[in-house]
């Protein structure tokens, strides 16, 4: 594997400023994981670094680029309903660029697709073009022609690309690329290629970096972070990384994600027991109760494995929280195997639970299975799991009512004068405030809840 770092293309720079008479404006959406929502910070970043300007509506726009995900079939007919949607504005300004780019269109029939059914599409390329995009249009431009790329990627890590931070208190720090693990269902070792663990050290520099500028909440990004430092020249695990992190002096706390079940080791939960930076919350993606399916999944571990980790977590961290992804409806995916499924929400007493309904995507394992569940049996499924989790969610959150604690204001609250903060273990307090508490540590006291949500009122504010 190789290490690049980015470098600022005069070339390209100039090549778009005579191109535009005004500064121009890029409009870029991410969708799908953190993950893709950092590289969208980055697409920012290297966008400024050519003189480009960043606005947050379409209609203003002289770029528009949308940097997509494939997990699930759902998510790509919603790129394509957007592009669609954009047909209007080229035709009425035809110096308007529209960019596709990520995971979508690391997919070889989807750039097929755009190249035939979106001719207004100017440029397309996958999840290893943020630092070359300045080159890429430079070319759009300077041959007049659409620019797509044939998916690849280069067995790299580029290191030191110019990002635009969407928050100014929260980031996310990627320390690692790629999968794999190929869990039969997953598009995602497919368009993000194989693992890449970033150096140590430029880890470290980020993290100082963002501890520095005030960052009061960090989160360690991979597909699955307890594979980390595979493949690095120095001997170094998931847990060693995150304690040399907690080294630096700050105020900062750390959350990490994806910790994948089949080799998240009890060195990592002593980690989190012992490091008071690390959140008490783990996000352990389980997909399913049954032992049957999780062979069938590639998941490489069976149910009584994950309870065991679970009640070692439980036995190490008080107060430790957990939340997980389920699938419904895998192929073949019976009523017992169901059911199974949910034995185990109710054995765990999950906090949080994402849940999707089985989507085949073309190119995995699993899409050659038979799959003779209809549609209507796997949404009834979805809709006797979700009422499973709220239960035991609502009744679990109720009874934190009566504690004081400590939380991040992140946003305001749904309710007018009131904002929400975010608790340690991942649950969310909303409380009368004012909006610039935003950013802020502040003291609450948890009145009660509604539904998944705490309530509460706010003792003091940290640094008032
Ligand atoms: N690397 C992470 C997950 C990344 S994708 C992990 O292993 O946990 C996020 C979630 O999307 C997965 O956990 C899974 O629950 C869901 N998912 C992935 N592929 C899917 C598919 N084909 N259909 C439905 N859900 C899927
Ligand atoms: Fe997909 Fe599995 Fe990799 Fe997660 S660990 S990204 S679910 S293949
Ligand atoms: Fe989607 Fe790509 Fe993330 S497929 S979930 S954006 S890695």
């Amino acid at each position: 594997m190789e290490t690049l770092t980015y470098s600022h293309n005069a070339q390209a720079a100039q090549i778009l400023a005579a191109y535009y008479e005004t500064p121009p404006l890029a409009y870029v959406h991410s969708y799908g994981c953190q993950q893709n929502v950092n590289d969208g910070e980055k697409l920012r970043g290297v966008l400024m670094d050519v003189g480009f300007g960043i606005c947050d509506n379409v209609e203003q726009a002289d770029l528009i680029l949308f940097n997509t995900c494939a997990v699930r079939e759902h998510a790509e007919q919603r790129v394509f309903g957007n592009i669609g949607a954009l047909k209007k504005l080229k035709q009425s300004n035809p110096r308007l660029i529209i960019g596709v780019c990520g995971c979508m269109a690391q997919q070889p029939h989807i750039v097929e697709k755009l190249r035939q059914s979106y001719p207004y599409v100017d440029l397309v390329f996958g999840v290893d073009g943020i630092d070359r995009l300045p080159a890429m249009l430079a070319q759009r431009i300077s041959r007049g022609k659409r620019y797509l790329e044939t998916p690849a990627s280069r067995n790299a890590v580029v290191e030191e690309l110019p990002i635009r931070r969407d928050s100014g208190f929260r980031a996310w720090l990627p320390i690692m690329y790629g999968c794999d693990n190929f869990c039969t269902y997953c598009i995602v070792p497919y368009v993000r290629g194989r693992e890449r663990s970033r150096e140590p050290e430029a880890i470290l520099a980020e993290f100082r970096e963002l501890v520095t500028k005030g960052y009061k909440e960090i989160t360690l990004l991979g597909q699955n972070v307890n594979s980390y430092g595979k493949g690095l020249s120095r001997a170094i695990d998931f847990a060693d990384l995150v304690n040399l992190l907690c080294e630096v002096e700050g105020d900062y706390q750390i959350r990490f994600m994806t910790s994948h079940p089949k080799d998240a080791s009890r060195k990592l939960l002593d980690t989190i027991a012992a490091q008071p930076h690390l959140c008490k919350h783990i996000h352990l993606p389980v997909q399913s109760g049954s032992d049957r399916l999780l062979k069938e999944m590639n998941r490489h571990y069976t149910v009584a494995q994950y309870l065991e980790l679970v009640d070692y977590a439980r036995q190490q961290i008080p107060g430790v929280t957990f939340s997980s992804d389920i699938i419904v409806g895998f192929p073949g995916e019976t009523e017992e195997d169901f059911e199974k499924t949910l034995e185990l929400v109710r054995k765990v007493g999950y906090m949080q639970l994402f849940t999707f309904i089985y989507s085949k995507r073309s190119g995995t394992k699993a899409a050659e299975l038979p799959d003779p569940t209809t549609h209507a049996e796997k949404a009834a499924r979805m809709e006797r799991l979700l009422k499973t989790q709220d239960e035991i969610a609502f009744a679990a959150v109720a009874a934190m009512a009566g504690q004081t604690v400590r939380v991040l204001v992140e946003a305001a609250g749904r309710t007018p004068g009131t904002v929400n903060g975010r608790l340690d273990n991942n649950l969310v307090v909303e409380f009368p405030a004012d909006e610039t508490l935003i950013g802020s540590w502040a003291t609450v006291r948890l009145t009660g809840s509604r539904a998944a949500l705490l309530v509460g009122t706010l003792c003091n504010v940290e640094g008032e």
